[in-house]
């Protein structure tokens, strides 16, 4: 049997990049255990814990890839839910919301630089500020707010990292396809330097791209298929992809994402027998 080749490459930088984690909703990630100021605890459900270990294990692989920086894409908190009244959400208090929020990424952050972008408005609930900062302040991270362009010194590589606020009602690769014409075009036209990497969030699904000096990365996200009135309209396509993505870059300037994508748990929509 022949020896499989491998390729060696020097990493660089190694960048965790994980999204939507929408802490403060029972259908996502949340704490192993919380106590609120009254002294009452806020215990996972089991889809929550298969969550939770989901990004135990997510962390493992950071720490055996050696991860200098984590980048939180935005909607890190799920918010009040204000749409219906809140429902679906473990707290409506952003104070608890804001804590549980530092509580889960706190190991994954512990030594590793941080840096957080905001998400969804709707999320935020709060107008004139964002409690997703106060996650970000609570871990000394950098708030990059709403847009991002981003070098990992050394690296000379342009990432363009945002939360997403568009959507596509089929095909996402048309969307992620325009983008990067888009990116060229402005390019082309001087309005823009170079960019080497799109990265986004927001659709809870995963895909990389790449094309002639350019990667698009959706990141996935850290919540079950939670029912809404937008999910609803179209309960297959809004089934989620849970995990992250770690991205090297190596001594060649080379983009390598990486991919960790992990079971979908289900918590809405269990098949009872009747
Ligand atoms: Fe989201
Ligand atoms: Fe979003």
């Amino acid at each position: 049997m022949k020896k499989a080749k491998s390729i060696k490459t020097e990493v660089v930088r190694s960048i965790a990049m994980i999204s939507d984690l929408h802490i403060g909703s029972r259908y996502a990630i949340c704490p192993d255990k919380f106590k609120t100021a009254e002294g009452q605890w806020l215990i996972p459900s089991s889809g929550q814990v298969s969550l939770n270990n989901s990004f135990r294990e997510f962390g493992a692989e950071c720490d055996k890839l050696k991860v200098d920086t984590v980048l939180v894409d935005g909607d890190m908190l799920h918010g009040q839910n204000v749409m219906e009244n809140g429902v679906g959400l473990s707290t409506s208090n952003m104070d608890e919301q804001i804590d549980m929020g530092i509580t889960v990424l706190r190991p994954l952050v512990k030594g590793r630089k941080l840096l957080m972008l905001s998400g969804s408005g709707y999320h935020k609930s709060v107008r004139g500020m964002n409690p997703e900062k106060c996650v970000c302040d609570g871990l000394s991270g950098t708030w990059l707010g709403p847009l991002g362009n981003v070098r990992f010194t050394p690296s000379k590589r342009l990432f363009n990292v945002h939360h997403g606020q568009s959507a596509a009602f089929i095909y996402k690769e048309m969307l992620a396809g325009r983008e990067m014409m888009f990116s060229k075009w402005a390019q082309g036209s001087g309005k823009l330097p170079e960019i080497d990497a799109i990265v986004r969030g927001h659709l809870h699904s995963f895909m990389h791209l790449h094309e002639n000096r350019i990667h698009y990365l959706q990141l996935p996200c850290w919540i079950a298929f939670e029912p809404s009135k937008i999910t609803l309209k179209l309960y297959s396509k809004f089934q989620p992809d849970i995990g992250g993505v770690i991205v090297h870059l190596d001594s060649s300037d080379r983009i390598i994402p990486w991919h960790f994508l992990y079971p979908c748990p289900t918590i809405a929509g269990e098949i009872s027998e009747q």
